[in-house]
């Protein structure tokens, strides 16, 4: 895999001291974080660690309580919601809960957002939508509802409508849970060539740490709040971290919390 140059101090997002909570719960303590332009950018980490809420975050679908975050050089705290159209329509997102639009059939979905950013043909459109759906192992399913979907049909129309407009920028959670691995590295490989096409910013969550290494350039590692690790995708199984190599392989038994606590003396 080719990595696209960094382009100096232009990061795509940055997110500088980050804070969030829910009631009393702290899920982000302080998290600084950048994907450069043209970076990719895999994030791991134990079950609801809030993985989703920095994707969420990211496309300004929740506010932070603290710090600050920019994407595609603009900032998305505090603004109405009404302001963030233009950004969003720059950004793909894959939601972890696929976030289709239950009254809409599979191709209107995927057709939306070329339909918001406008500009094409209806001709264009169904053209560019028929080769995404093909390209997702979805040819022939165009008509249905989204309740006719299994869960992992809505994830491929998920991953179809986040790559349909070419964003600048696509964020990807959990683009892998739910479908067979066959499927899997058929969606990776689709998602590779993607990014090599369009050049795109990738942040990408996903349990599937094998295939998300193989896709990214680097790994995080969101642990009690923070970003406790950020290395080389490739070697991630042979990390410095000896939580990261843990959570990797799998082999941690028990709450993560006593696992560290055993790691760290
Ligand atoms: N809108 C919300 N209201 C209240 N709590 C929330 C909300 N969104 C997320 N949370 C809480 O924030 C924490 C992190 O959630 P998040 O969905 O980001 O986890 P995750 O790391 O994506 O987990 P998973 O690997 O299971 O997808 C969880 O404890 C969750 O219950
Ligand atoms: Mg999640």
């Amino acid at each position: 895999m080719t990595t696209a140059p960094l382009v100096g101090g232009d990061a795509t997002i940055r997110f500088v001291d980050v804070r969030k909570r829910y009631g009393r719960r702290v899920v982000l303590d302080g998290i600084s974080l950048e994907v450069a332009r043209g970076g990719r950018l895999g994030l791991i980490g134990p079950a609801a660690t809030g993985k989703s809420v920095l994707c969420k975050l990211a496309c300004g679908l929740e506010e932070p309580d603290g710090g600050t975050i920019q994407v595609l050089a603009e900032s998305v705290v505090g603004r109405r919601e009404a302001d963030l159209g233009p950004l969003r329509r720059r950004i793909g997102m894959l939601f972890q809960n696929y976030a289709l639009f239950d009254f809409l059939t599979v191709e209107q979905n995927v057709a939306f957002p070329l339909e918001q950013r406008g500009g094409m043909t209806a001709d264009a459109i169904a053209e560019r939508v028929a080769e995404r759906l093909r390209a997702v192992g979805l040819a022939g399913s165009e008509r249905k509802l989204t309740a006719e979907l299994s869960g992992g049909m809505k994830k491929r129309v998920g991953i179809a409508r986040a790559t349909v407009a070419d964003a600048e920028l696509v964020i990807y959670d959990e683009p892998s849970a739910g479908l067979d691995p066959v499927t899997t590295q058929k969606i990776y490989d689709l998602l590779a060539a993607d990014q090599e096409r369009t050049r795109a910013t990738v942040l990408a969550v996903s349990s599937d740490v094998v295939a998300l290494a193989r896709f990214v350039d680097e790994i995080a590692f969101l642990y009690h709040g923070k970003i406790t690790y950020r290395g080389p995708a490739a070697t991630i199984a042979d990390a410095p971290d000896p939580l990261v190599r843990q959570f990797v392989r799998g082999d941690l038994e028990g709450p993560l919390e006593e696992r560290g606590a055993e790691a760290a003396t």
